[in-house]
């Protein structure tokens, strides 16, 4: 393969600046004579030009920047959806993001973020559920690049976005109780998953503020982080004996209505079923999902919104937006039958 054609090159053949090339490759040719245009735009499909994108940002004055956005798995709808609100600021303001699903794999990750690192990125959103401020700080190096850990393990410290998970297992747990459920158990995945704990602590503790009995060692059911997790997780839930399931997600909760649909059981006549997230699959499952709602749309937009804040001035001072949960009530929750 041959050496790259430059700007340089076509300049130099056209008899014009690299400046000249660059604007007239850029839509900004309106103040050069036809015949230079037409001479640029010639030589640039005779040459088979191919912009480098950091050597036009560079000669761009550095205006566009790359922000990079590592998430667990943009197969689930959380995150696709979180990444449509990262896309809408990311194209107000002239932004490219660069985003990395790991799939849930923690080598990914890191080998991702050192993808990252090495595109010189300027910015960085990660949602990881292994990955802390340190590890990350270790793979920045000295390299000043703001970041905003957020999500699965919320970083407690610095500019970041916040829902509030214990709050929201609180929410998911009154419902529950108002409709008249004493005998409960929540669906979760492996400790490592901090926001998932938070929302088992607030679901706990107001069961216990009701006087209603909660053992973490029989009633904390674990499944994989994903609808075929909770597909599978439907024979445990059965064994139970609960009347009501909180689901940590709603990934989960609706691979769990499959499991319950194929062992017979009846949602929510037989057991309610509750999850998280209010994804938009919520509305078009059967029946439709009773869930705690994160505005995760928002949280795409907050993210990126207060990682450019940064980016554009670097003595801003830190800030944490929350962002509120609330109750979605719909069909997989009702009054216990016994
Ligand atoms: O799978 C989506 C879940 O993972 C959401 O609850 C979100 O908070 C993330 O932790």
């Amino acid at each position: 393969m041959g050496k790259k054609v430059t700007i340089r090159d076509i300049a130099k053949r056209a008899n014009v600046s690299v400046t000249t090339v660059s604007q007239v490759l850029n839509g900004k040719g309106n103040r050069f004579s036809k015949s230079t245009c037409d001479k640029v735009f010639k030589l640039r499909d005779e040459m088979q030009y191919v912009p480098d994108f950091h050597a036009r940002s560079l000669i761009m004055q550095g205006s566009v920047s790359t922000i990079g956005v590592l998430i667990p798995d943009l197969s689930e709808p959380f995150f696709g959806t979180f990444v449509e609100g990262v896309q809408k600021v990311a194209r107000e303001q002239n932004v490219i993001p660069l985003v990395f699903s790991a799939n849930r794999d923690p080598k990914l990750e890191k080998e991702y973020l050192q993808q990252m690192v090495s595109r010189a990125i300027d910015g960085l959103i990660i949602a990881s559920a292994r990955m802390t401020t340190d590890t990350i700080k270790q793979a920045l190096g000295n390299l000043d690049i703001p970041f905003i850990l957020f999500d699965r393990n919320n970083a407690q410290e610095g500019t970041r976005v916040q829902t509030d998970d214990f709050h929201g297992g609180q929410i998911a747990a009154q419902h529950l109780i108002d409709l008249g459920h004493k005998k409960m158990v929540y669906l979760s995945v492996d400790k490592d998953t901090e926001n998932f704990q938070h929302r088992l602590s607030g679901f706990e503790k107001v069961l216990k503020d009701n006087g209603i009995n909660f053992d973490e060692s029989t009633d904390v059911l674990y499944s994989e982080l994903s609808r075929e997790g909770g597909e599978a997780a439907a024979k445990d839930v059965v064994a139970s004996g609960a009347t009501a399931v909180f689901c940590g997600n709603d990934d989960m909760a609706i691979g769990l209505l499959k499991g319950l649909r194929e062992l017979d059981v009846r949602v929510p006549e037989d057991i309610s079923v509750i999850g998280y997230d209010d994804i938009s699959l919520d509305e078009y499952v059967y029946p439709r999902l009773t869930t705690v709602h994160q505005p995760i749309y928002d949280l795409g937009v907050g993210a990126t919104e207060i990682l450019l804040d940064r980016l554009n001035d670097k003595d801003v001072d830190e800030k944490v937006e929350k962002f509120p949960v609330h109750l979605v009530e719909r069909e997989s929750t009702a009054r216990p039958a016994k």
